[in-house]
């Protein structure tokens, strides 16, 4: 067997060793603790700040039972916790310092394996960015979705559903009473959102990647299997020490691959392109926009769940889970990656069932032949842009509209409800300033509102276009990640209200109609905006992260 790295820290002969078990022992272990057991970290994102994620306190409980049961030694320990619901200006602007929370605090300590507590949006691709840089062997416990909503015995899934309700009270069809009473109804226990928005996408990215148990990532969060499942990853952490399975040794760029079929096959998130492309340049794998249009021009959509689809993540679980769609896609997948089970991704999912045709369609019977993502280029976005189209009216996929143009978030939320906003359905809105640097911190911000005058008309939906992320939770002809953003230069900044833009999503085009010489005269004229932070935290953001298209990482953290 391989030195356990824990040795490292306990076994020396020098003064530092004694103390270090002797200070420990302040938490009541006897000594056994140090007869050569694995030392399992467990890497908790509970916060009462992220209400996703509060019950994973109850959940390392569960991962300790596992640990001490198979001979290891579990020690749990926080990093910052990122809420998508309360971080100023997005959660997104923190993933970052997260990951390097998570990296650095597993590098550090005298950890054999590393259990990953995850759960909110970008608390999972948070950890596996740290677990992949400090590679040492890890296994992801997601705390699963909160209960589905439920409103006068109507289910509701969380984000989609409560942003059509909300239009519903901006154009005065609900009173405030009912939205209140709206408001206790949504999101019922602990848990990430019910649709498949960023955080269903991700914690599913984990298990296409290979990196939790089989049909981990579906587990609603108050099921009693969750905690058999968190018990279970415990007990597997203490081999993942033993046989030094590392992730560098899962997350392959065949696994990758895999993820992306999942992906398009789930009708996942859009901001799965940019955390994917993050992971795995913490693993020296290069990825880009375009495998994902690759694979999505190969992968059908199959899962009918909010907001593509129907159903919500409790009725995904029911249905079989996860592994029905990755058994059902193994024709287009690697099945020979191997996974933290130690088992390969295709012999996991030997036994898997489907319970729910409806909710997970068959391959003949796809929601649509191609996967949810189209990424787009053109003059307007030279280095891509992504539409979900999945979640997008047909009839606007296919559009040419003038642009009314707000040069950042605040003019729009400004004007957005004025009645003398000239725009019709036939307008494109374009928002600028909200990429990585120019939000800052690519904010969600893409869904723009749609104006109250054309709500009040019955008009549900019109296309949208900016340098933001949109929630994956959200839905609508929405193209975001224009890359590069306005705030770096790129063609966005120099649109005009009245310009006329051309969406061809099945060319996959964005265009501006603007002859070359008169683009390049006025991105000449380009002045980038005063940065937002000048210290901190915010200017080591701002210097250092990468465009939409690199996964927004910092540049000195890729591998
Ligand atoms: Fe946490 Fe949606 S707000 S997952």
């Amino acid at each position: 067997m391989h030195k356990l790295r824990s040795r490292e820290w306990f076994d020396s002969p020098e003064y530092y060793s004694f103390s270090r078990k002797a200070w420990l022992r302040s938490q009541g272990f006897t000594h056994e603790v140090f007869d050569n057991k694995p030392v399992i970290g467990i890497c908790n994102s509970w916060s009462e700040l992220t209400n996703c994620n509060a019950h994973l306190r109850t959940v390392a409980e569960a991962v300790k039972r596992g640990v001490w049961a198979a001979g290891g030694f579990p020690l749990e320990f926080p990093t910052i916790s990122l809420a998508e619901m309360l971080m100023k200006p997005s959660s997104m602007m923190f993933r970052n310092l997260m990951a390097m929370d998570v990296e650095e605090s597993i590098r550090a300590h005298p950890l054999d394996a590393v259990v990953l507590l995850c759960g909110c949006d970008k608390t999972t691709p948070a950890q596996l960015m740290g677990a992949a840089s400090a590679d040492v062997p890890a296994i992801v416990v997601p705390g699963g979705p909160m209960l589905s909503g439920l409103h006068r015995g109507r289910e509701l899934g969380a984000g989609t559903d409560g942003r059509k309700l909300f239009d519903q009270f901006r154009s005065g069809r609900l009173t405030e009473e009912e939205l209140c009473e709206i408001e206790g109804c949504l999101a019922r226990s602990a848990g990430h959102c019910t649709v498949m928005g960023t955080a269903s996408t991700m914690t599913s990215m984990a298990e296409a990647l290979g990196m939790t148990l089989n049909g981990s990532a579906s587990i609603p969060a108050p099921d009693s299997r969750r905690l058999m499942s968190a018990e279970l990853s415990g007990r597997r952490a203490v081999e993942l020490a033993l046989e030094d399975l590392r992730p560098s040794r899962i997350m392959t760029r065949e696994a990758f691959e895999n993820a992306i079929t999942i992906d398009m096959a789930i009708g996942g998130s859009t901001n799965a392109v940019v955390h994917l492309i993050a992971i795995a340049g913490r693993l020296g794998i290069t990825l880009t926009p375009d495998d994902f249009d690759r694979v999505s021009r190969r992968t059908p959509c199959v899962v009918n769940l909010k907001p593509s689809g129907e159903y919500l993540m409790e009725d995904f679980f029911a249905a079989g889970g996860l592994p029905v769609v990755i058994r059902d896609m193994l024709p287009l997948l690697h099945g020979e990656c191997l996974t933290v089970t130690g088992r390969t991704i295709a012999q996991n999912v030997e036994a898997a069932e489907c319970f729910n045709r409806e909710v997970i369609r068959e391959t003949a019977r796809a929601l649509s032949a191609e996967g949810g993502t189209v990424v787009l280029r053109g003059n307007l976005c030279p280095s891509t842009a992504v539409i979900k189209h999945t979640a997008a009216s047909p009839h606007l996929l296919q559009h040419r509209g003038r642009a009314y143009v707000f040069e950042n978030k605040d003019q729009m939320m400004a004007q957005i409800d004025s009645p003398d906003l000239p725009v019709d359905e036939n307008s494109i809105l374009v928002m600028k300033n909200c990429g990585p640097k120019g939000g800052p911190g690519f904010p969600e911000w893409g869904q723009i509102p749609m104006p109250k005058k054309l709500l009040e008309r019955g008009v549900r939906d019109i296309v949208r276009i900016s340098d933001a992320r949109m929630s994956g939770t959200s839905f609508g002809t929405v193209v975001l990640h224009v890359t590069p953003e306005s705030a770096a230069g790129g063609p966005l900044a120099i649109v005009r209200t009245g310009d006329e833009i051309v969406l061809d999503t099945a060319g996959q085009r964005l265009d501006i109609q603007l002859p070359p010489e008169e683009i390049a005269q006025r991105l000449a004229a380009f002045t980038p905006p005063e940065p937002k932070y000048r210290r901190g935290y915010g200017k080591l953001f701002l210097d250092h992260v990468l465009q939409a298209d690199q996964g927004c990482d910092f540049d000195f953290l890729r591998k």
